[in-house]
């Protein structure tokens, strides 16, 4: 079924719109979720014509249409209107182009707005959209937006005031594109579609989590912004937070959008609050150094360009959380996140508690992964027993994986979640009380961070970050379970 809509997109000549948004609206469109009731307005401040961003859409869509026809009848719902964010004028442009479009494509009223730029400009996009009648209480409204939402809990809490000033919450819907993504997805199934984990889904049998989001790219043409982030504030206040409280939530009353949520808000505001001495111990920060792999040299986060001189930002960022629930209560949630780690991979491993020794024989821990990206799928460990007269104990590893991109069946993250926004189903989006909480948790250990009461670990590019995060684990009793750098150091490929 398609929706009439509108969707007007602020930052239309940026990246992330040629990147993802459109070759996602087109996906939607040749699955026919878009027909011939939408539309879709480009601003930027660039001077543009309707031909070349046109001629932009369709270059963004690379192989994606069937023919040329396709990509062409796709991009002429495209129009573009020159924009200044604080020139009152220029909104005044724009309701007279909706207004005009609405009418031509019969959008009943429908409207998406996407802010593509950076949060500053946020407030003012909706004070205006209210103030110009953009946004006129007809149809449904919803606005889109791209993390950062604010880089502290008090930002934050000003960024929040300012679009409610003009949305009410369950119009807001906040993008964490890890949300959207397949298998982040497939832990709803996993968890509750199979009676042999939901029962044991507990501190009863879960020994700890293993959260891994690593990345082999470094920062890349991104230092400017990179360098005031982090990557704590850059990943773990939102992705690995998000992914944590699907892991942890209790099994919602139903599969509804606001039982589900509200799950998910209980884990955010339970995170355990740790002393400011247990965060100095359980929280690792450091930054990559000069490495090689594979016989490639990288240089250090300080020599990339756009970094400040002696920069203490962190490119990696580990440690636990703990999530104070009847559930999980004491079971420790690892998790590490960096920049030129060994190499990209983000997966959840789940450690069950030992079994007893069987026949005088050691069994190992059963390990749940699930394989988030770039594979996709899952593995488990169990014990049996080896071929031959003796009996001896041998892990089995039940394992279905696929690679996403060669099967090219898994939908881009933001197609999904224009889909849900189409649908008015904000599932899959961050909800006011799980940002507000997972800054509350993550300000205190910048504040730590930032006094310099902890070391900036450095690790060599290549690795999986510093010492520290593995004596972490050992201090725990356990180990990280995959271990990628081992495999390229026993082949002599890092150095
Ligand atoms: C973004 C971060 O949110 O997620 C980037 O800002 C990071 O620094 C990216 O590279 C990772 O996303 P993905 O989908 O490539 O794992």
């Amino acid at each position: 079924m398609s929706s009439p809509v509108l969707f007007t997109i602020f930052g239309a000549s940026g990246d992330l719109a040629k990147r993802k948004l459109y070759p996602s609206l087109f996906r939607l469109y040749k699955a026919g979720h878009l027909a011939d009731n939408f539309a879709v307005i480009g601003t930027a401040r660039r001077p543009w014509t309707k031909e070349f961003f046109e001629s932009i859409v369709i270059e963004s869509l690379g192989v994606l249409p069937n023919n040329p026809r396709q990509a062409h009848e796709f991009a002429s719902h495209f129009y573009y209107q020159s924009h200044d964010v604080n020139d009152s004028e220029h909104y005044i442009a724009l309701k007279n182009l909706q207004n005009e479009l609405g009418e031509r494509y019969k959008t009943e009223h429908n409207k998406v707005f996407f802010l593509s730029m950076a949060p500053e400009f946020f407030g003012t996009i909706a004070k205006h959209l209210k103030s110009e009648h953009i946004v006129d209480g007809k149809g449904f409204e919803r606005l889109i937006i791209e993390k950062p939402f604010g880089t502290s809990l008090e930002t934050a809490e000003i960024l929040n005031a300012e679009l409610a000033h003009t949305f009410e919450e369950d119009q807001i819907y906040r993008i964490d594109h890890y949300l959207g993504k397949e298998m982040v997805q497939n832990i709803f199934a996993v968890r509750f579609a199979n009676i042999i984990f939901e029962h044991i889904w507990n501190r009863d049998f879960i020994d700890n989590v293993q959260i891994t989001f690593a990345e082999s790219i470094g920062v890349e043409d991104r230092g400017g912004y990179y360098d005031h982030s982090g990557a704590l504030k850059d990943m773990i206040q939102n992705h690995a937070l998000q992914v944590l409280s699907i892991l942890a939530m209790d099994k919602p009353a139903s599969f509804n959008e606001s039982d589900v949520r509200a799950e998910k808000i209980k884990v955010f505001q339970n995170l355990k609050q740790q002393t400011d001495e247990e965060i100095k111990r359980n929280f690792i920060r450091g930054q990559y150094a000069a490495g090689s792999i594979d016989g490639k040299d990288y240089v250090a986060y300080l020599d990339e360009p756009n970094i400040t001189e002696g920069s203490q930002t962190e490119t990696f960022a580990g440690g636990v959380f703990f999530v104070d629930t009847d559930r999980f209560r004491d079971v420790p949630f690892f998790f590490r996140t960096g920049k030129r780690l060994t190499e990209k991979g983000t997966r959840v491993t789940i450690v069950f508690k030992k079994a007893a020794d069987i026949f005088g024989q050691h069994a190992e821990q059963n390990i749940l992964t699930i394989y988030i990206q770039p594979t996709e799928g899952f593995s488990l460990f169990i014990n049996g027993k080896e071929v031959g007269s003796t009996f001896t104990l041998t892990p089995a590893k039940l394992s279905w994986r696929h690679n996403a991109d060669a099967l090219g069946n898994s939908p881009e993250a933001y197609e999904k979640l224009f889909y849900d926004v189409l649908n008015g189903d904000s599932t899959n989006f961050s909800h006011w009380e799980e940002v507000k909480a997972s800054w509350t948790f993550i300000d205190q250990v910048v504040r730590i961070w930032q006094d310099n009461a902890v070391p900036l670990h450095t690790y060599s590019a290549g690795t999986m970050g510093p010492q520290a995060i593995f004596d972490l684990l050992e201090s725990y009793g356990t180990d990280w379970q995959w271990k990628p750098d081992n495999w390229y150091r026993e082949r002599g490929l890092l150095k």
